[in-house]
């Protein structure tokens, strides 16, 4: 189990090395969550949109784990209040949030998408946080722009951006813009969901070889000594535990200078600011 940690902006600490349940099957999760708890991750990351929080609230009652040991993230999907108060709406979807995961309070809550209304979304969050009904908020896939656009104009500075980073998409500028205002990266898609052949890459295999590791490792490696919190996925308990296996060796100067070479600089996935996506992730109701 790992113990290490980042510490937020606002003091809090979180495990830098975390699970992801996205994509995992509802019918799936609780088993895979339960295996991720006995495998020893104390830190969790879901979203209401990913339909799965009450298998991830039922995994988390299963383990009879003390909630202080655990530190668990949801996200707010967009909030449609043409007519009514995105404020209020954002207030129930964390109520209901928190209700599907059986808690009484969260570790994380994040703005899932820089798409709507997402200022009344943080002003009800900052009401969530200052009412300690969840340790920390954040967001998640906003470009620096964004970011530092709602920072200018709010009281609270997001304690965490959730962004894709992975070797083909490695984002140190917009680390170091975070760094520099007070919010910590996390990556999501840490290996990019294997786009790109990451598993056989021929860099990654190579420097992978050298420490007995696998690639997977390697990556993982890699983003938690740029100490980038990272929470990749598995629906298999042996690379559950692999995955949480890379706190006994270090990457060298010179590997870190191989890997910095697969920097693409773009998106595998889509671009936030494709009118096409935005128009297709705005329209999603949950
Ligand atoms: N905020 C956002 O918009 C956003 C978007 C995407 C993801 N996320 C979060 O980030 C988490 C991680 O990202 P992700 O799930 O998209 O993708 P990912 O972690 O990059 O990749 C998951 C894939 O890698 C495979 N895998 C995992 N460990 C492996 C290993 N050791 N060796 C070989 N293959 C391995 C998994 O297969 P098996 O399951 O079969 O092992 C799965 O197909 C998500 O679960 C979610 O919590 C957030």
């Amino acid at each position: 189990m790992t113990t290490q940690t980042v510490t937020l902006n606002n003091g809090v600490t979180m495990p830098i090395l975390g699970f992801g349940v996205f994509q995992i099957p509802q019918d799936q999760t609780q088993a895979a969550v339960e295996a991720a708890l006995e495998a020893g991750y104390r830190h969790l990351d879901t979203a209401a949109s990913y339909l799965n929080e009450e298998a991830v609230g039922a995994a988390i009652a299963a383990s009879g784990l003390p909630r202080d040991d655990l530190f668990v993230t949801t996200k707010l999907w967009i909030q449609h209040a043409p007519t009514g108060s995105v404020e209020d709406d954002t207030l129930r979807a964390f109520d209901t949030s928190l209700r599907k995961l059986g808690l009484d309070h969260l570790d994380l809550y994040l703005i899932h998408q820089p798409l709507g209304d997402y200022y009344s979304e943080w002003r009800a969050m900052q009401k969530l946080y200052q009412e300690g009904r969840s340790r920390a908020i954040g967001v998640s896939n906003f470009h620096p722009d964004r970011l530092v656009d709602l920072i200018e104009h709010n009281e609270i500075t997001p304690a965490v951006n959730q962004v894709e980073t992975h070797p083909f998409h490695q984002r140190v500028g917009d680390q170091e813009l975070m760094r520099e205002r007070g919010v910590q990266i996390e990556s999501w898609g840490p290996f990019a969901e294997g786009r790109n052949n990451l598993f056989t890459d021929p860099v990654l295999t190579a420097i992978a070889e050298v420490h007995g590791k696998s690639v997977a490792q390697v990556v993982l490696r890699w983003l938690v000594q740029r100490d980038v919190v990272v929470i990749p996925k598995s629906v298999r308990p042996d690379r559950m535990a692999q995955n949480l296996d890379i706190f006994d060796f270090v990457l060298t100067d010179d590997e870190l200078k191989q890997i910095a070479t697969l920097d693409t600089g773009d998106s595998l996935f889509f671009d936030h600011r494709d009118p096409a996506m935005v128009s297709s992730l705005g329209s999603r109701r949950i």
